[in-house]
């Protein structure tokens, strides 16, 4: 497994990362330990969480991603080698089971947050601690363009970036990113470090896959200026690009099946363009969904790729992307449905 610098830390993560937002949920304990133990004797180090999950985020079962991760950790000792990545709620409004539905990403919010992700996590302290959606109206979670209120009320990155600086001076956080950010986001917060010394952001965990690769207009030219990597997460589209849901298929304990509501990689365009895909991968004799992992892993901008599975052999499948090589006719013909099918699922 290709090791990788993650932002200007000096700390090495590997090219794939471990994804964990189904455990709890979807998947048991001993999935999780299964996927946690697998990862690792693959070379996989870097794990994500967040206090959000497992999805759909649920009063009853919130925090229990964490909890499985902690549980890990006290009974096989692996802490130390991994890098364990986790996020604070941005504003959850929509979420009352997380502090009532009024978090933002100010002081009070964060440290609490953080305190009870050590805690579930069983820790003292998280690699990477990241804001999990930006603290202001902009587009991300598949919205897309971007409409201008001049009375909107926000906390300020240069507020957040204060909030996150006490952590990590109590050593309770390593480094600190953002995720679902925007190009004015990422710009703002590495101007409030550079101006005010405060901790700089070491990685950005956007959505990129072949169905949405709008990380390359405006925020893969900072990736690579500034140093400040992609952390990509769903780069097979919510399992829309193994393939599994063409021509009207809905296998039983999908993703999209148990969760109807999830449309984000859905439609007719997003279908259009993922057939297309995956006829060119097996015209190649490519698996499709590792045709899509290796799509992303070659990206110059990417610091690690976020696999997701609930199956062993999905994972081992997705995490046997590493190995794949895409050849220059593969490479063309992606190009050639992209600009047929530009980021349906942005
Ligand atoms: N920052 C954020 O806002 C954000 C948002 C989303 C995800 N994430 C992070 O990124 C990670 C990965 O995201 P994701 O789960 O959406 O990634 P994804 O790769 O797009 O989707 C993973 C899902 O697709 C299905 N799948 C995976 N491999 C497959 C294969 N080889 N063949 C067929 N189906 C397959 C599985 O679901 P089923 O078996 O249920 O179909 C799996 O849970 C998450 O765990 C989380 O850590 C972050």
């Amino acid at each position: 497994m290709q090791q990788r610098e993650l932002g200007k830390t000096g700390l090495k993560v590997s090219a794939m990362a471990l994804g964990t937002m189904t455990w709890g949920n979807q998947n048991t304990l001993e999935d999780g330990f299964a996927q946690m133990d697998y990862a690792l004797e693959q070379g996989v180090n870097l794990f994500d969480a967040a206090e959000f999950y497992p999805v759909p985020s649920r009063a009853e079962y919130c925090g229990r991603t964490e909890e499985i991760i902690g549980e890990w950790f006290r009974r096989t000792g692996n802490r130390e080698k991994v890098v364990l990545a986790s996020k604070v709620c941005g504003p959850t409004a929509w979420c009352p089971h997380i502090r009532g539905g009024e978090a933002r990403l100010d002081a009070k919010n964060i440290i609490a947050a953080c305190e009870g992700s050590l805690g579930r996590l069983q820790t003292d302290r998280i690699d990477l601690y990241q804001t999990h959606w930006p603290d202001r109206n902009t587009h991300y979670f598949g919205k897309r363009g971007f409409r201008h209120t001049e009375e909107e009320q926000f906390t300020p990155p240069e507020e957040t970036l204060r909030a996150l600086e006490q952590l990590v001076k109590q050593g309770k956080v390593r480094h600190i990113g953002v995720s679902n950010e925007t190009p004015w986001g990422v710009m703002r917060h590495l101007h409030a470090s550079e101006t005010q010394e405060l901790p700089r952001i070491a990685s950005i965990q956007n959505p990129y896959s072949l169905l949405n690769r709008t990380f390359e207009i405006g925020l893969a030219e900072i990736a690579c200026r500034e140093d400040v990597g992609l952390l990509a997460y769903s780069p097979l589209g919510f399992g829309v690009l193994s393939g599994k849901y063409l021509d009207g298929q809905m296998p039983d304990g999908s993703r999209l099946a148990l969760f109807p509501n999830y449309t984000r990689y859905s439609g007719a365009q997003a279908d259009a363009a993922t057939a297309a895909y995956v006829d060119l991968a097996r015209e190649h004799g490519l698996v499709p969904a590792q045709m899509a992992l290796a799509f992303v892993l070659r990206q110059p901008f990417l610091t690690s790729c976020i696999v997701g599975a609930t199956t062993m052999d999905q994972l081992k499948e997705n995490l046997g992307a590493k190995d794949v090589s895409l050849s220059d006719e593969v490479l063309d013909g992606i190009e050639d449905v992209a600009r047929q099918h530009p980021d349906p699922c942005p």
